[in-house]
């Protein structure tokens, strides 16, 4: 899977385990889904998910790990693949604006991303398989990057990895139903049934667009304007995100969590987030019982970022290395929709730590 700024990689057993433990969880909504590992984590394990993200290239990946089903789309998967992988590179958009005005991949990989992405495009794919198909060209572009994992910038140097030929492979989708939308997080709270929500938001100024801009394009394949020695999308700038921003967090939270129905309401969140954790507990205690577990957990290389300066001289030291990571377990006592009593429960701890 990418590399993702936040991405539960480290946590999904805990994840999961929590969920299984939560009575009647059988539909679950990952509303902020990411890579989509937790909502795969979770079809694996029996539950019937939703993968839910605003973002283009998110959703594909859910379409792709949640919504495919194997058994429908494993063969053709395989056939697809093996024709994409054996395209020679055409130097295209994608070439010039990431690989030569920019240097987030090898012109030699950008031009086979050119010609693989084109051929997608001209096949006019059924959306699950086109969905698999691209994310096995993310993946595989992700895997020869030259970056942290964060696409705000690329490295100085090429990184090794990126001298690599581009190789797709076949993704690891799961038997079974499942869905995804591509819907700002308060509308799919209130059209996605389900027993449980996950609900994982961003919790700082990190803007997801702006960090994955090169998946966004390379998904939607729409060649948009692009700016700055980063070349982002020119719509970085207006498709914002409320959880981005510290006076909308707030009330963006207080939106969904008002419009979500399920009786099991399951959160993740960082101790290092525009929302405290008092305001977070508070926020919660006004759905039902909250129960709360945290673990440490490394925190992104993004911390190191600033240390040096364009001759390698130290010029800063690197943040703390490590961060709490918190769940917590809300029984909103909501069953067919219907609302429970606003007034505050308390709150006590998980019994289950990881
Ligand atoms: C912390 S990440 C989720 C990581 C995911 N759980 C994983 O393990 O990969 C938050 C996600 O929320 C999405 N997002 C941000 N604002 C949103 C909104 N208003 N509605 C829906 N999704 C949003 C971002 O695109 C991002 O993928």
């Amino acid at each position: 899977m990418i590399k993702y700024l936040g991405s539960k990689r480290l946590l999904v057993p805990w994840i999961v385990e929590t969920v299984g433990r939560c009575e009647g969880a059988h539909r679950v909504l990952d509303l902020f889904s990411g890579t989509a590992r937790v909502g795969r984590a979770l079809k694996a394990a029996g539950h019937r998910v939703h993968a839910n993200d605003h973002n283009a290239y998110a959703h594909t990946l859910g379409a792709c790990y949640v919504g495919a089903d194997a058994r429908v789309w494993r063969e053709r998967a395989e056939r697809l693949i093996a024709e994409l992988d054996g395209l020679p590179g055409e130097p295209g958009w994608f070439t010039e604006t990431y690989c030569e005005r920019s240097r987030y991949l090898q012109p030699a990989n950008g031009a086979r991303v050119d010609a693989i992405r084109n051929r997608i495009a001209e096949l006019s794919l059924e959306p699950e398989l086109e969905a698999i198909a691209l994310t096995s060209l993310m993946e595989a572009a992700d895997r020869v990057d030259s970056t942290v994992g964060l696409q705000m910038a690329y490295l100085k140097q090429w990184a090794a990895r990126s001298h690599q030929p581009l190789r797709l492979r076949v993704p690891e989708i799961l038997e079974g139903p499942g869905a995804s939308s591509c819907l700002d997080a308060a509308e799919a709270a209130e059209r996605v049934e389900a027993d449980l929500v996950y609900l994982d938001p961003p919790y700082n100024q990190h803007s997801y667009l702006g960090n994955y801009h090169v998946w966004e394009s390379l998904v939607r394949w729409d060649r948009p304007e692009v700016y700055g020695v980063a070349m982002k999308r020119t719509d970085v700038r207006e498709r914002g995100s409320d959880f981005n921003r510290r006076g909308r967090i707030l009330p963006a939270l207080v939106t969904v969590l008002d419009r979500i129905r399920a009786r099991w309401l399951v959160v993740s969140f960082s101790d290092e987030g525009y929302v405290t954790l008092v305001e977070l507990r508070e926020l919660l205690a006004r759905h039902g019982e909250v129960r709360e577990a945290s673990v440490e957990h490394p925190r992104h290389i993004g911390h190191k970022i600033g240390v040096y300066d364009l001759t390698g001289r130290r010029v800063g030291e690197p943040g703390h290395a490590r961060n709490r990571e918190h769940l917590f377990v809300v029984e909103t006592g909501r069953i067919g929709g219907k609302s429970p009593s606003r007034a505050p429960k308390r709150t006590r701890k998980l019994a289950v730590m990881p």
